[in-house]
């Protein structure tokens, strides 16, 4: 098993690109699966996640060919397997987004139930309950979600009543090709979403209040082929910019925009960042400062998003004074504090809310990452680590950060891959 392996003390400098959204890239391979001909993506980042959701794609029949610019070419016209297999689904809940297009499209599906995580129970009742309230029936059996709408989906107004991303992108899908019209209430409005919706218009969907709690759909017979590109990844900037606050450094993100993670750009210039963008790039200088500490607390979008929680957490652990960081989205995406303190961090916990005193140096330690988003807080720690930092178990990285360790080399820092 591959662990990175990071000397600390090195101020991040320099420019990288980032890549196209790992969390608008699968609802959007997901969509596809409406399409009655082909569709061109382009800007889709290179991760273990898009690999298998490609691979789920190509189970059902699904032609995916790659070219030489790395535009995805996806063909949905020949499609004769209606089931996502436990064996893909256990390594990515995600595949739960083939649901909805599968049930609009040809009115049956069973994809296998998705379990939780290291982050909490992520259960999908809310996914369930909008596709009966769309004429659905849903069997779980055998540990599988079985779906049928033999007549089609009828369009339906529908409360969800948590704010829920996933559940928000399903019920969507499925609407486009219901028959009526179709009522979102207390819809998720993460730019991920936005990049979805107008993607289903441009095959032909008719959505209005994009970007709004409210989406109505007037459901359409078919769907067409378009091309597309997909959005810059807003945690991945997210987590470069925090990463270059915490090392004290000065770095610019090209490839990327402002707009999608104003609330992250807010705490950053709060921890006294020197901010600067433009239409597609971002920069950022502390002018070799210490970080000042930012208390946060996640929220559903455009409140601070939880997938930036544990990236700021170990900017904290090293900056000027104390902070808190409330986590209100999952019951257990806390979990990085035991291993930041293992690092010298000191942090302790209330409930959802860890209370950090920031230090002036962490040290380095052997850590283990747990999660996507809590192992990107161990390589920013072993950043600012005195020593050497080795992480293991990084194939969660690998699942949401492109090329992790040459962007951080182009950046200045001292890491590289080793063989577990
Ligand atoms: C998406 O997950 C993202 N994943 C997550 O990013 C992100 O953390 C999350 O949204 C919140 O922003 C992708 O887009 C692939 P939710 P999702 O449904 O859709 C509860 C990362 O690191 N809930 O918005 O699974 C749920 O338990 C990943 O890139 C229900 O109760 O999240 C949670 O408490 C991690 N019932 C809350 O809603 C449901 O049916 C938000 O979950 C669905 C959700």
């Amino acid at each position: 098993m591959d662990k990175l392996l990071i000397s600390g003390g090195v101020r991040l400098e320099g420019e990288i690109k980032i890549s196209g959204s790992k969390n608008s890239g699968l609802p959007i391979l997901a969509a596809t699966l409406l399409a009655t001909s082909p569709v061109h993506l382009y800007n889709l980042p290179h991760l273990n996640d898009i690999t298998t959701m490609i691979a789920l794609l190509r189970c059902m029949g699904v032609g995916v060919t790659i070219d030489e610019k790395m535009c995805v070419e996806i063909d949905p016209a020949h499609i004769e397997v209606y089931e996502a297999p436990y064996e893909l689904v256990k390594t990515m809940r995600a595949s739960i987004l083939v649901l909805g297009p599968l049930l609009a499209r040809f009115g049956k599906a069973d994809v296998s139930f998705p379990g939780g995580c290291a982050i909490g129970s992520r259960p999908v009742d809310i996914h369930l309950r909008g596709l009966e309230a769309m004429g659905a029936t849903i069997e779980v059996d055998g540990g599988y979600i079985r779906a049928r709408a033999p007549q089609g989906l009828k369009g339906a107004q529908f409360l969800m009543d948590k704010v829920t991303v996933g559940g928000t992108e399903n019920l969507l899908m499925a609407a486009v090709l219901a028959q009526g019209k179709s009522v979102l209430e207390n819809a998720a409005k993460e730019p991920e979403i936005i990049d979805l919706a107008n993607f289903l218009v441009s095959m032909g969907a008719k959505i209005s209040g994009i970007g709004t709690d409210r989406l109505e759909v007037d459901g359409v017979k078919a769907l067409t082929g378009c091309a597309h590109t997909v959005m810059p990844d807003r945690i991945e900037t997210g987590t470069y910019l925090c990463a270059a606050a915490a090392t004290r450094g000065s770095i610019k993100v090209k490839s990327t925009r402002a707009d999608i993670l104003e609330s992250v750009l807010i705490k950053l210039k709060d921890a006294g960042a020197d901010l600067h963008f433009g239409e597609d790039w971002i920069s950022l200088d502390m002018h070799g400062r210490r970080p000042r500490a930012v208390s946060l607390r996640t929220a559903p979008h455009p409140a601070f998003p939880t997938d930036m929680q544990s990236q700021f957490m170990a900017m904290n652990s090293v900056a000027e004074g104390m902070s808190k960081v409330t986590e209100t989205i999952f019951e257990n995406r806390l979990i990085q504090v035991h291993e930041l303190n293992r690092m010298g961090a000191k942090i302790a916990l209330e409930g959802n809310t860890a209370i950090i005193s920031g230090v002036e140096r962490l040290k380095a330690a052997p850590v283990m990452a747990s999660d996507l988003r809590a192992s990107a807080s161990l390589v920013i720690a072993g950043l600012v680590a005195e020593g050497e930092t080795l992480i293991d178990r990084i194939y969660h990285i690998d699942r949401g950060y492109e090329c992790i360790e040459e962007k951080m080399q182009i950046l200045g820092a001292n890491v590289r891959r080793v063989a577990g």
